[in-house]
């Protein structure tokens, strides 16, 4: 697919998505989606990703949520369909095998903060803005949003924001927890990318497991979650990265992850 409102780039296990619909600040409509959920596919499918970074061209807008022009008219079962498509294509950006940082380099509201949440972690520009407005669009949350907030940042600080859909700045974000890191706009991506550079060069076999093992144990009570840990801690100790890399331990050299 020749994508128009998104950038895909990948290099050195670093893979990239930006969001690039300047015109509508990246609303995401259904072509939007759809090349989303495209790169996404090119990012599963290539054995040689090991991070991804999703982030917003320019510095105004990381994505300003689903497109309105889309949602206004849709009947109560297109409504249905079109929140079901979103929340599956972010469930695949969730369920990526690979760690996903979202870069939030301005406005993420509705949608757009629903896929920030989506992702392993968020670092935010001083200029970010996050909010989950579509109450006062008379509607609420349709790509996820009020599930994964309150796993994130608690349920009264959750429900503040989706009952008064009030726009909060990322040192409010990075208060609550939304946000793990900020930084002036300038320096986001390079900060965002030395993080990156930092997961790529461990084995790849560990950084699926370790993804794996906290999100599905988020939605398991602990015992089943220790099980799920330790299947996955064996697995990776079979695997050639954990070879080399105990085995650099012990002879006190720097590992070199081969990513199998
Ligand atoms: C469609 C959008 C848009 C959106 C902005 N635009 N957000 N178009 N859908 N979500 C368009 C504007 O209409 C405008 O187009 C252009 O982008 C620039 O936006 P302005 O409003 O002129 O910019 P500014 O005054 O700087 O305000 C920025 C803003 C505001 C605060 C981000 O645009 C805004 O409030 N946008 C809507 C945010 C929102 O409510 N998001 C949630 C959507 S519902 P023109 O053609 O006039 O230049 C949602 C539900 C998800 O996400 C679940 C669905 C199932």
């Amino acid at each position: 697919m020749a994508y128009t409102s998104i950038e895909f780039s990948c290099s050195d296990g670093i893979a990239r998505i930006t969001f690039n619909r300047p015109k509508a600040l990246n609303a995401l409509n259904a072509a939007l989606l759809d090349e989303f959920a495209d790169a996404l596919k090119k990012v599963s499918q290539d054995e040689a990703v090991r991070v991804l970074l999703v982030t917003g061209a320019g510095e105004k807008s990381f994505v300003a949520g689903a497109d309105i022009t889309e949602i206004a008219p849709l009947s109560p079962l297109g409504a249905k369909k079109f929140a079901q498509r979103g929340q599956t294509v972010i469930g695949q950006l969730q369920d990526l095998a690979v760690p996903v940082i979202a870069v939030v380099n301005g406005y993420a509201l509705g949608g757009g903060c629903e896929v920030a949440l989506a992702c392993d972690f968020i670092y935010a520009s001083e200029k970010a803005i996050f909010g989950l407005p579509e109450i006062s669009l008379g509607v609420i949350p349709g790509f996820g949003g009020t599930q994964r907030l309150p796993r994130i940042v608690g349920e009264s600080r959750a429900k503040e924001m989706i009952l008064t859909g009030k726009h909060i700045s990322a040192t409010e974000a990075l208060e609550i927890g939304l946000v793990n890191r900020m930084f002036p706009p300038d320096t986001l991506m390079e900060a965002a990318m030395e993080t990156a550079r930092m997961i790529a060069s461990k084995g790849k076999a560990s950084l699926c497991a370790a993804k794996q093992a906290v999100n599905q144990g988020l939605n398991v009570d602990l015992p089943t979650g220790m099980h799920i840990e330790r299947d996955l801690f064996a697995l990776c100790l079979a695997s050639p990265d954990a070879k080399e890399g105990t085995a650099a331990f012990l002879e006190k050299r720097k590992p070199v992850f081969t990513g199998s």
